[in-house]
């Protein structure tokens, strides 16, 4: 017991010791910055606050404000210059993620850190290398508070607050006015008229109009209100309206803008921000009214445009401020106020000036002291494009941009994916480079001259900048061109209702679609029609997201829709008044196991004509699609697609073409040479030459005929692909069929009646009846390849019947010549066996025996193989 009583209470006090938020428990406080306080100044995304150093290995952040960045840490550096800061380390784990408002923490310093080496305590984004804000922890002369740092916040409203410090020993009151407000609009803040009444408090204010100039440069200047108007004189030269106090008491109207009251002004992050003095009751002028620190007064402010000043008009003048952006109310400058939590957030806070690359124009680069260079810190010299300062460059993709560089020659250009530039290798990070490098750089006297085309696939947001030192340009934004800058060809497809864009590049193509009608999705199909084709969907989801996706279609329903995954890189997909854009790269063969996955046979050759469908509808779902997701409306036909060429024709066109093709083909060699071959063959025993007549009108006919639907062939389809088996065998056959005119016109002489027919003779009449055999075989092939060459092509329903009815024809054909044929066995039987007889009886040949004796002897060898060699030596007599 005595025991247990004890150890609770150590327990206790162990929990004690560890649960409490002491940053650091066992931290020395040896430090000379111990117990120092500091405000951070700020340089970019609004950040302030204060603060101090509690031990060796920690500090406190007290009402911290900062507008969220990418990768933000606490930075520690020798020394406030571009160099060192930008060479500094993190100083702690904790990273500053968020916006922060109002916000007080503790941040332990890593074990390995400690205040000796740290002399600049910065708020660091590494992405950017940004400085957002720092102190400066030791000096040689005491700091002054940082000018955008005061004791009171009042919010005026959504987008304005007055800062103000007032210190009535030293007689002063400054005054910030800070406002979410365009680059050139005015701030205004005064003291009413005290015995206005509430409807025109305006009237008889004496207020400060603050704003930044066009060079960047803020001023400030004293206003009294006479009346609610521009400022103008009338015909007496008396003025009146919203005017400075000089105009009212120098009848001249010759001035400059006060910048006495100036005390300091920037603008970041799309707010700005100027401090100025502002007079308590010692009032110099009529125009002045004096302000009694410790009574409740009225003020007024307002925000608008201002004109700036032109020859006329040395000042500048606020235009009329809009309907909700002025107030008034009751202050006491005395009372502490602070009603601001968090820092101003512009919606748009890029200032920077664009500069819009035209394609003929080229864009003038030099380099020079930098102003107000957007992402400090920076170095001493940054480039300037036509003559602005480290400019935004919006470039169109598609839209070639011209560089005139003239920077110097230690200076080199370059555009690259690497936000800092100065060639991020040798940071060890890897960096695309667009355009540019170690040859882009020139004087004046003799610019070098850049041209660099962003494509479709070129990220929305690189940077350009020097390749040898960090930080000296600015950023590149890159717009969608029209769709047609970016691709290199189009054509419309079926119907005109879808625009088809592409650009080959080596192993990739890129892809675009364009619906020329509204619709929720638009899908476009690789094959003759959506069903059997690989198909790509572009489609917003509900939340306005762009999806492009694969399928493979294999059927008329909702089930057959199959997503497949090819490798689509760069998709996009944008619906813009209800019409859909959607692009893709994908590689010309996706190389993958074509057996594995149905969409590794999607292959792409550029060279062979592609089949291109479409198919629109009201909506499209990632996941279940239902019947009701199938298209409203799809092309009639497929487009054929030259990818090579850039041009497309209607693919249907082709087909009444191609039928003749087939139908001469077929009266060819289905009808005509069969026929004239039949003729040579079984006619020969009737009186006269009227089979070899038959036989060669029969057999030129066809031949004009077949060269005729091989033109129409090729002349339709625009050359010769000698790709497919069908082209093949058509072209052997041709070829075996124009032989055969060729060895007639040079066959040897027919032998006179009785004699030997000479050797040449019988080779040649063998040579032209084999191959004219052959040809007839091969052109049969050659038809039915193309039957199925067509079948495959144009997915012609019938194509099977067709077949059949020519499989039927030449069987029927084989049929006749087989009964022909035995006819003809027959009749030679009976004649050899009468030649035999009339031989042994009379040695006189009758004529038609010997018309009648090649077909025996060709019986005979065909029969007896043996003796081919008696056989060959007789005479075909043809
Ligand atoms: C910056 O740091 C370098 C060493 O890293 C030092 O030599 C130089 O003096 C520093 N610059 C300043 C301004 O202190
Ligand atoms: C911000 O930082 C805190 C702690 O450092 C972490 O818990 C949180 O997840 C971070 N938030 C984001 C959005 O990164
Ligand atoms: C006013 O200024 C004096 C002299 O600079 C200074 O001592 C005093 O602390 C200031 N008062 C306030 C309230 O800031
Ligand atoms: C500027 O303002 C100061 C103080 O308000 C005044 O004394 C001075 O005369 C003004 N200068 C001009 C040029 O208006
Ligand atoms: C300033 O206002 C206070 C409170 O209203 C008043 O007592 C004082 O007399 C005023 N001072 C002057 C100079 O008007
Ligand atoms: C203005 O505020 C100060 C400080 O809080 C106070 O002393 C003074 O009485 C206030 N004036 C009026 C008129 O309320
Ligand atoms: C800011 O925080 C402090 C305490 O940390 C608090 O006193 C103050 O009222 C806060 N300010 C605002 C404007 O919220
Ligand atoms: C960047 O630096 C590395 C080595 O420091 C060099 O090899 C490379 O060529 C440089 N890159 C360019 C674009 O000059
Ligand atoms: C880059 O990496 C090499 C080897 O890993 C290292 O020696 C060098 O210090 C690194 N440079 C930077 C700038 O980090
Ligand atoms: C996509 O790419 C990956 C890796 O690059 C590969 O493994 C896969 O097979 C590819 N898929 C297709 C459909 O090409």
């Amino acid at each position: 017991m005595i025991r247990r009583s004890l150890f609770l209470p150590f327990l206790f006090h162990l929990l004690l010791l560890f649960g409490y938020a002491d940053p650091a428990p066992y931290c020395t406080r040896y430090s000379s910055v111990v117990d120092s306080e500091f405000e951070f100044e700020m340089v970019q995304h609004q950040v302030r606050g204060s603060l101090k150093i509690m031990d060796d290995c920690s500090f406190r952040v007290f009402q911290f404000d900062m507008l969220p960045g990418s990768d933000v840490y606490w930075w520690g550096a020798q020394a406030f210059d571009f160099e060192n800061l930008t060479n500094g380390f993190i100083v702690s784990d904790a990273g500053l993620n968020g916006t922060y408002k109002n916000t007080t923490f503790d941040v332990r310093l890593m074990n390995n850190v400690n205040w000796d080496m740290i002399n600049v305590l910065a708020i660091w984004d590494r992405t950017t290398a940004s400085d957002f804000g720092h102190v400066v922890l030791r000096r040689e002369a005491p700091a002054k508070p940082p000018p955008t740092v005061f004791g009171n916040c009042k919010v005026l409203s959504e987008n304005f607050r007055l800062r103000w410090s007032l210190n009535v020993s030293e007689d002063s009151l400054e005054i910030g006015l800070e406002a979410v407000i365009g680059i050139i609009d005015f701030m205004a803040f005064g003291w009413a008229d005290p015995r206005a009444g509430d409807s025109d408090l305006m009237i008889g204010g004496d207020v400060a109009v603050a704003g930044l100039k066009e060079d960047g440069l803020p001023f400030v200047d004293n206003f009294f209100i006479t009346k609610y108007s521009e400022c103008t004189k009338n015909d007496n030269g008396v003025a009146l309206g919203v005017c400075p106090d000089s105009v009212y008491e120098r009848s001249d109207g010759v001035g400059l803008a006060n910048s006495s009251m100036l005390v300091y002004g920037h603008r970041k992050d799309g707010v700005s921000f100027v401090r100025y003095r502002w007079h308590l009751s010692k009032v110099d002028g009529n125009f002045d009214r004096p302000v009694n620190h410790s009574a409740n007064m009225k003020v007024i402010w307002a925000l608008g445009s201002i004109k700036p000043p032109d020859s006329i008009n040395p000042y500048y003048l606020p235009q009329n401020h809009g309907p909700d952006n002025y107030g008034h109310l009751v202050l006491n400058i005395s009372e502490h106020v602070n009603d601001c939590t968090g820092p101003l957030d512009a919606e748009d806070k890029e200032d920077q000036d664009i500069i819009i690359a035209d394609a003929n124009v080229p864009l003038v680069v030099s380099s020079a002291p930098a102003m107000h260079y957007p992402n400090p810190p920076n170095p001493a010299k940054v480039f300037y494009i036509n003559k602005k300062e480290a400019p935004v460059l919006r470039v169109e993709r598609g839209v070639p941009v011209k560089f005139s560089i003239q920077a110097g020659n230690d200076v080199a250009l370059y555009i690259t994916s690497d936000p800092l530039g100065g060639n991020a290798t040798t940071r060890n990070l890897t960096e695309t480079i667009y355009a540019g490098g170690p040859e882009a750089h020139g004087v004046e006297a003799s610019p070098t001259e850049l041209i660099w085309a962003p494509d479709r696939n070129t990220p929305d947001h690189i940077y350009y900048h020097s390749l040898y030192d960090q930080k000296m340009g600015w950023r590149v934004e890159v717009v969608d061109g029209g769709l047609s800058d970016m691709y290199n060809n189009s054509v419309n497809l079926d119907d005109q209702q879808v625009t088809f864009l592409w650009t080959l590049s080596k192993g990739s193509i890129s892809i675009a679609a364009r619906g020329e009608k509204k619709s929720g999705y638009i899908a476009v199909g690789f094959g003759s029609g959506m069903v059997n084709s690989f198909v790509y969907v572009g489609w917003m989801d509900d939340i306005g997201m762009g999806h492009v996706h694969s399928y493979w279609i294999d059927g008329k329903d909702a089930s057959s829709i199959h997503r497949t995954h090819e490798n689509l890189t760069h998709v996009r997909c944008k619906i813009e008044n209800g019409i859909i854009t959607w692009e893709f790269t994908r590689p010309l063969d996706p190389s993958c196991l074509r057996e594995k996955r149905v969409e590794c046979k999607n292959i792409i050759d550029p060279t062979t004509p592609l089949k291109v469908v479409w198919a629109m509808g009201a909506k499209w779902a990632n996941g279940h699609l239902t019947d009701r997701n199938m298209h409203s409306s799809t092309s009639n036909r497929a487009i054929l697609v030259h990818l090579m060429l850039g041009s497309a024709e209607a693919e249907q066109d082709l087909l009444p073409v191609l039928a003749v093709h087939g139908f001469m083909m077929f009266v060819a060699w289905g009808i005509l040479f069969p026929g004239g071959i039949l003729a040579a063959r079984y006619l020969k025993h009737l009186k006269g030459d009227g089979w070899y007549r038959i036989h060669v009108y029969l057999q030129y006919s066809g031949l004009i005929i077949v060269l005729l639907a091989l033109l129409f062939a090729v002349a339709e389809l625009g050359g010769f692909y000698v790709r497919s088996t069908h082209v093949k065998f058509g072209l052997a056959t041709i070829f075996l069929a124009c032989t055969q005119p060729v060895n007639a016109f040079l066959r040897p002489q027919k032998p006179a009646i009785g004699e030997q027919a000479p050797f040449t003779r019988v080779i040649w009449e063998y040579f032209h009846a084999i191959v004219g055999r052959c040809a007839i075989v091969v052109g049969i092939a050659a038809l039915f390849t193309g039957m199925k060459h067509l079948g495959d092509r144009y997915s012609v329903d019938n194509i099977h019947g067709l077949s059949l009815a020519m499989a039927i024809w030449f069987l029927m054909g084989a049929l006749i010549v087989s009964y022909l044929e035995y006819q003809e066995r027959q009749r030679m039987k009976k004649q050899i066996s009468a030649r035999n007889n009339w031989v042994f009886g009379n040695l006189e040949e009758d004529d038609s025996v010997d018309l009648l004796s090649p077909t025996i002897t060709n019986a005979d060898k065909e029969l007896r193989p043996s003796a081919r060699m008696d056989v060959q030596l007789e005479p075909l007599n043809i």
